[in-house]
């Protein structure tokens, strides 16, 4: 009982309460972020994962342009109902090379976190064309003007530098070559053993099924690789953090 008296003292003075309550917040604080200050990184590094190719890059771009954000999240949390819908939740390492990252906060439409490799690039041409020739009731607006605008590589070595200053490992070889491997991604008669050799994995297709690079084939290698870097039949969480 005793020690609930004294406890009553604080009760009853604001002024102490107040001194004590600052007391306890910053001791939470401190034991909360310092640790932080000696990690060299929060990020478990996850096998698979690899800085985008130009042209998902691109994609990625035209992703944020056309605020698809607005109605699709990308990260999967980890509860029964969403890994049994979506897949795997989403690791904290399969973000990392994005600026800004895409997690997103409102799902007029589903996460898209792991989309790759579940549809057809038919089928995005037609969804991304007109949505409600394929999900009838669909509120997702149209953007088969896609399809007509070409994709330019004029900026990509600018976009890969920009990418590297904010710590993407985007190497010499990789900024050189960033036109041509853009190039090859969407071109299946090119040649792509250097695009497969820095960027493993990357998918070589043409993806809208029409001559040149659309921004359309941009955004479908974009869509087409989400979620699916890491391995997850061979994924083991660390478990010691
Ligand atoms: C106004 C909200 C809205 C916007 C903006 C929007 N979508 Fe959607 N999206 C939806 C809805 C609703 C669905 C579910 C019905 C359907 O499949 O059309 C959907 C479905 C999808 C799917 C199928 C996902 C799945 O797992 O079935 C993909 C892929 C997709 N959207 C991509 C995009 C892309 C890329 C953009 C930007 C170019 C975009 N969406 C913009 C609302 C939106």
């Amino acid at each position: 009982m005793a020690i609930l008296d004294k406890h009553a003292v604080i009760e009853k003075n604001a002024t102490l309460l107040l001194i004590f309550s600052f007391l306890v917040v910053t001791i939470g604080g401190l034991v909360e972020i310092t640790p932080l200050f000696y990690l060299d990184n929060t990020i478990e590094k996850v096998d698979g994962m690899r800085p985008y190719t130009p042209l998902e890059l691109t994609g990625r771009d035209i992703y944020i342009r056309e605020g698809c954000y607005v109605c699709h999240s990308q990260m999967i949390r980890p509860l029964r109902d969403e890994v049994e819908r979506y897949g795997h939740y989403s690791l904290a390492a399969e973000s990392m090379y994005d600026h800004p990252f895409q997690w997103g906060s409102k799902r007029t439409g589903p996460d898209l976190a792991r989309v790759g490799g579940r549809y057809s690039d038919d089928w995005h041409v037609d969804h991304l064309s007109n949505p409600q020739s394929v999900v009838p009731e669909s509120v997702m607006p149209k953007y088969a003007f896609l399809l007509n605008r070409e994709a330019s590589p004029k900026y990509i070595v600018d976009r890969l530098k920009a990418d590297r200053r904010v710590g993407v490992p985007y190497t010499d070889e990789m900024i050189a070559q960033a036109r041509a491997d853009f190039e090859a991604q969407a071109d299946p008669d090119k040649d792509s053993d250097g695009l497969l050799q820095r960027y493993p994995g990357a998918q070589v297709r043409n993806f809208d099924g029409r001559p040149g690079i659309s921004e359309m084939d941009a955004l479908i290698a974009y869509l087409q690789m989400l979620g699916t870097l890491v391995d997850f039949s061979t994924f083991i969480p660390d478990e010691s953090r």
